[in-house]
């Protein structure tokens, strides 16, 4: 069954509590955290992602599923590393060469988390399979990242499928991530291309049934 990750980046501080607990008690697989550093993206939310996730931390067992969206990939890293995220992901194109991407693998797993090597709808799939088997999973970016709320770019999920097969064809066995305007109406086409996890953000803190939405999500 495919697995949910919460993107908690468009949660306002006025009502964060409330919904931490309702996405909580809905059963979410992960808390998503949407670092972005004023660089790599336009949007700063280094404060507020930090603060969410060390509250997160504090009231919840739910892993952490945090998304680097940073030049400065291993400050970023080192940040988060003190909450023991289950898994950190950063962005391929943040990095200039194939030697700082595996020097940031080896630092992120020195931390004592997973790996995520993320693409943006841009980048061909094919550009980061030569990491594939030093990482726990890859995730496809289904928009471009920087906000919530897009919708999701059909393509993507060509890459997805793409993925699926390489991964299945060379006995890796990696999770598959999207991120990026997933909704209960499109969620089964995410999981017919091949993905393991679906982070959902407006898709799901934007319902006024956070539960019921859960379900639905899991039910496609
Ligand atoms: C975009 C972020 C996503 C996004 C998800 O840069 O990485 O996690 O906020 O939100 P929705 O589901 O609203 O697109
Ligand atoms: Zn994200």
């Amino acid at each position: 069954m495919v697995e949910i990750s919460a993107s908690i980046l468009s949660v306002e501080k006025e009502n964060s509590i409330k919904k931490f607990y309702e996405l909580e008690t809905a059963k979410i697989d992960y808390f998503h955290i949407d670092v972005m550093d004023g660089k790599f993206v336009p949007k700063n939310t280094t404060a507020q992602m930090l603060e969410y996730a060390e509250y997160i931390k504090q009231i919840s067992n739910v892993p952490l599923d945090v998304h680097l969206m940073v030049e400065d990939v291993k400050t970023w890293v080192l940040a988060y590393a003190g909450l023991n995220p289950n898994i950190i992901t950063f962005h391929y194109e943040a990095l200039k060469t194939k030697e700082a991407v595996m020097d940031v693998i080896k630092f992120i797993k020195d931390n004592g988390a997973k790996v995520g090597i993320s693409v943006k709808p841009g980048t061909p799939v094919e550009d980061i399979y030569e990491f594939l088997p030093y990482v726990h999973m890859v995730l496809v970016m289904t928009v471009e990242p920087g906000l919530g709320g897009q919708g999701l770019i059909p393509e993507t999920l060509d890459k997805v499928k793409t993925l699926k097969n390489y991964l299945v064809e060379n006995n890796l066995e990696i999770d598959i991530e999207v991120d990026g305007g997933i909704k209960v109406n499109n969620i089964k086409d995410a999981i017919d291309s091949g993905i393991d996890i679906a982070v959902v953000g407006t898709g799901l803190t934007a319902s006024d049934n956070i539960t019921e939405t859960v379900k639905q999500l899991k039910q496609q």
